[in-house]
């Protein structure tokens, strides 16, 4: 059962944490903390840590421990912020600062079992991400959790129960004594970043796996190439990014993609690479034409891919299953040691390209089909044979009728029935519904209309308009229309990122805070312990400070709204 009862010195309803724990106890009395606390990990050793610690690179375990340690100093005392907007105007709401205030003594991290071997790349369900957290009146600090992953937990809402004093006189948390029991609803919480239509700098995906990471996210889905762009370097095969990607500073070479895995696995982000195929590979044709059908059509594209440039890899060719194996025996190595995972693609195949595939000459599904269970087997063979579980997007299964391995992941996005029809046939499902998780969605079209077609396509909305906000993005339940004896197929999801109006300059706004309420879903579950929906009256002020949060560590989040709202009470519900 769900219990919060949180009572404060003020009478706003600050609650702190997101997303929710599973129970949440909180008081009213104040707890000092500063740069002189010891946190203390009690796992297979014992190690006592200080402000300044660095990250022991000793065991995965104890880099995943010493570096969320390290984050929990540098959060609490250099990345904090002054909580005014969820006071009223005018009031002295913080706490005085004196002789005998009480600070938090001691913080002591209890892992109670061993990490699994994998911890560095968890398999979905594989690591124990529960967690408990006290912190008592006077000032002693409890985290216990089976695994290195759930002290990070634990630890990133500790820092969520701190704030800054406006002089920067001190850090306080207004909620002691705290009681936190807590674990995820979904083991797979993911946002999927596209780098393909627009590159994004490593730096920007870093950023999206502390953001992840705050937000108690664990996969980073990364769709690297598209038929815009092939950013991804592959040793064995530098014409790809030679001629495909858009620029030369515009590459991931393997160790950018190495150190972005590792990144991920100190924040409990697994990153998962796709390779989106056969459509979607346009990019391909700048460096190996032969191996694409329907390249660059003009000026009728649509009738052969979704978006320009058309062109898939051909169907039923020995060069493109030779390019494959190459492709593939180069990437996966190298991906194995940090990531369980790899996405296969298959969204959006268009059949008439095969009509101009010299391979097959034909758009009859009676006779594509075969030639992509074919294609698709050899795929899943290959990845396979590297030990991976492999991803599909939900056409393969549910629009092509392929044959997939039975640990085959399938990610759904068109509709909640995708979902049911995808556990139904006893599949793991990954929900995302595009017209709830979709975050490029409402940003109006990308493409020119010529004057003559202009007038019909007015006001020029995208095909998903209108925005997603937040508050339709909380009201999505992964889990809608699945039986209840299905339920356990469905291991979470994922927002997108579409790229196509996403850089660099707007990514953080685009992803953040929206994803937080997906993220809040994911991890609590879309419906409260009463069963009823969540509320946007109780979780807006929360997501709101989240914001804030986002912004201090570093995130450039959009406002949740106006101060107003937030100052003192409901005002602003309706
Ligand atoms: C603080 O909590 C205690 C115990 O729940 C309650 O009796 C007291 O009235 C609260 N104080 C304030 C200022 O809200
Ligand atoms: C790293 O962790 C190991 C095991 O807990 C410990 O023995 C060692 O002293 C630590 N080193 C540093 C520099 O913290
Ligand atoms: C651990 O870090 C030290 C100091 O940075 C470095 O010398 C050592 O090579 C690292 N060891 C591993 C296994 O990464
Ligand atoms: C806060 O809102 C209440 C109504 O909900 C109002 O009575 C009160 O005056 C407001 N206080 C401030 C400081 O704005
Ligand atoms: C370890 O701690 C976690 C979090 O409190 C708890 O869920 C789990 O049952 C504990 N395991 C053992 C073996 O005590
Ligand atoms: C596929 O390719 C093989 C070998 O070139 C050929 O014999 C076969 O007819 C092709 N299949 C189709 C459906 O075109
Ligand atoms: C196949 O191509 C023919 C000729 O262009 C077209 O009339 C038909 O609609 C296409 N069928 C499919 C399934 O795309
Ligand atoms: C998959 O099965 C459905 C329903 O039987 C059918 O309509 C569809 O054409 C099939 N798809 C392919 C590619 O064969
Ligand atoms: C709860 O949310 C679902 C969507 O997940 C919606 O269909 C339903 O109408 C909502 N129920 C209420 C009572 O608002
Ligand atoms: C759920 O129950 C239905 C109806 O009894 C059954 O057809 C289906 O196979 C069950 N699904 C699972 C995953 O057990």
């Amino acid at each position: 059962m769900q219990v919060i009862s949180v009572m404060m010195l003020c009478a706003v309803a600050v609650q702190a944490l997101w997303p929710i724990p599973t129970t949440y106890e909180a008081g009213n009395q104040t707890l000092w903390i500063d740069q002189s606390v010891k946190i203390t990990y009690k796992g297979a050793q014992q190690s006592t840590y200080g402000y300044g610690a660095t990250n022991n690179n000793s065991t995965w375990t104890n880099k995943i421990v010493t570096n969320a340690i390290e984050r929990t100093y540098d959060t609490l005392f250099n990345k904090n912020f002054y909580p005014w907007k969820f006071h009223p105007r005018n009031t002295n709401f913080e706490p005085a600062l004196t002789s005998s205030s009480t600070f938090v003594k001691s913080i002591t991290l209890v892992q109670n079992a061993t990490d699994p071997s994998d911890i560095m790349k968890p398999s979905a369900g594989g690591v124990n991400e529960a967690y408990t957290l006290t912190m008592t009146s006077d000032g002693v600090v409890t985290i216990t959790a089976a695994s290195s992953i759930g002290l990070l937990h634990g630890l990133t809402s500790f820092t969520q129960l701190f704030f800054q004093c406006s002089s920067g006189g001190g850090v306080y948390s207004p909620f002691a004594p705290v009681s936190i029991s807590d674990s995820p609803k979904f083991v797979w919480r993911g946002l999927n970043v596209d780098t393909s239509r627009t590159y994004k700098p490593l730096s920007d995906l870093f950023a999206m796996v502390d953001a992840l990471s705050y937000n108690k996210m664990n996969r980073l889905h990364w769709h690297v190439t598209d038929s815009q762009a092939w950013p991804l370097e592959i040793p064995s095969m530098p014409e790809l990014t030679d001629k495909g990607a858009y620029i030369s500073t515009q590459k991931y070479s393997p160790s950018d993609v190495q150190s972005l895995q590792e990144y991920g696995a100190l924040l409990g982000v697994e990153v998962v690479v796709e390779i989106d195929n056969p459509g979607h590979t346009a990019s391909i044709a700048f460096s190996h034409p032969e191996l694409i059908a329907a390249f660059e059509v003009l000026p009728n594209w649509d009738t052969y891919a979704a978006e320009p440039p058309s062109g898939t890899l051909k169907l039923n060719s020995t060069a493109v299953y030779n390019f494959l194996e190459k492709l593939f025996d180069d990437l996966l190595p190298r991906l194995k040691p940090l990531s369980s995972y790899f996405h296969l693609g298959g969204d959006e195949v268009n059949m008439m390209a095969y009509l101009l595939d010299d391979t097959v000459k034909s758009n009859l599904s009676t006779v594509l089909q075969p030639l992509m269970q074919k294609y698709m087997d050899r795929n899943m063979a290959q990845v396979e044979s590297y030990g991976l579980t492999p991803l599909v997007w939900e056409e393969m299964l549910l629009d092509w009728n392929l044959t997939l391995p039975s640990n085959t992941i399938v990610q759904t996005w068109l509709s909640d029935a995708s979902v049911a029809e995808t556990v139904g046939k006893g599949y793991k499902a990954l929900a995302g519904n595009y017209e709830f998780w979709y975050l490029d969605c409402g940003k109006g079209q990308w493409l020119d209309f010529y004057q003559t077609d202009a007038a019909g396509f007015w006001p020029f909305q995208d095909y998903c308009a209108p925005f997603h906000n937040w508050r339709l993005m909380y009201s999505y339940d992964p889990l809608s229309g699945v039986p209840a004896n299905a339920t356990h197929l469905v291991l979470g999801g994922e927002a997108h990122i579409w790229s196509e109006q996403t850089d660099s300059v707007n990514l953080d706004q685009m992803v953040w805070p929206r994803t937080c309420a997906a993220a809040e879903v994911l991890w609590s579950g879309a419906k409260d312990a009463s069963g009823q929906n969540r509320s946007q009256v109780t979780a807006s002020p929360r997501l709101a400070e989240m914001r804030e949060r986002l912004v201090a560590r570093g995130i450039k989040a959009e406002p949740v709204r106006m101060p107003f709202c937030s100052m003192n009470g409901t005002q602003c519900a309706l």
